[in-house]
């Protein structure tokens, strides 16, 4: 695991551009793993900026988000479909045919869950997966005490998750209870991973991923096991 530390939000989001920037420049037809949150938006911000000065091209973009919540619309503000299209995907061209999220609205939630884990399986690896991380150390929605085998499924957010969430809703009944989530197996077959942890808030769980042990109790904990994973952060560890 390396550790890259930075001064502050600004130069974070410019180390991960840095590093999304290489693989898409370097891979013909580069397979992306992405995050939603408020971690990674400024990394987008200046993607677009580098896709407008003509830097970078999405065209040969394929694109798996991490995750999504159940029960809200492509259209929903707080949807991570939303999220893509108005951070990422509308100021870019990437394809709308090749940026994928499970869908939160599938009648059967089981069966998109292993349809999604069959669409990445067979477009091959994920060449870079970005990831955020929880307060509680989640990665994607994979909640403390998640499998480290387990593979695209259904979770029930924890009651500190919702509450995070809520503010993107009106009020906290409205935040989902379930969303749908790649796998941790899913996520240590990215052949390279960056976890963007920023402010105070995660240093304490930013602390125990990189000092403590790998349990299933701080799913981040798990990337101490991929050989390729860099951790992005302006939080003095
Ligand atoms: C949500 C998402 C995660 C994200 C995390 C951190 O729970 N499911 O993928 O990493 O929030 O979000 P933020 O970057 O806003 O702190």
């Amino acid at each position: 695991m390396r550790i890259i530390k930075v001064q502050n939000k600004e130069l974070l989001a410019k180390k991960a551009t840095e590093l999304f920037v290489n693989v898409i420049k370097n891979n013909e037809s580069p397979i992306l793993g992405l995050a939603t949150g408020s971690t990674p938006e400024r990394m987008y911000e200046l993607l677009i900026e580098k896709y407008k000065n003509g830097e970078i091209c999405f065209a040969n973009v394929l694109a798996f988000n991490l995750d999504e919540c159940v029960g809200l619309a492509p259209n929903h503000p707080a949807s991570y479909r939303y999220y893509m299209q108005q951070k990422l995907y509308n100021h870019v061209n990437t394809e709308k045919t090749n940026t994928f999220l499970p869908n939160g609205l599938a009648i059967d939630l089981e069966q998109e869950c292993n349809m999604y884990e069959q669409q990445i399986k067979q477009t091959g690896n994920i060449d870079f997966l970005v990831l955020g991380i929880g307060e509680n150390g989640h990665i994607g929605f994979n909640e403390p005490g998640t499998s480290f085998n387990s593979r695209t499924h259904i979770v029930t957010m924890t009651e500190n998750t919702r509450e995070v969430n809520a503010r993107f809703f009106e009020k906290i009944d409205d935040v989902p209870t379930k969303a749908l989530t790649m796998g941790i197996a899913t996520i240590m077959e990215a052949k390279e991973i960056i976890l963007l942890a920023q402010g105070e808030r995660k240093a304490d769980i930013l602390h125990k991923v990189i000092h403590g042990g790998i349990t299933e109790d701080i799913p981040a904990s798990i990337l101490h096991k991929h050989p390729n994973v860099t951790v992005i952060t302006d939080i003095a560890i």
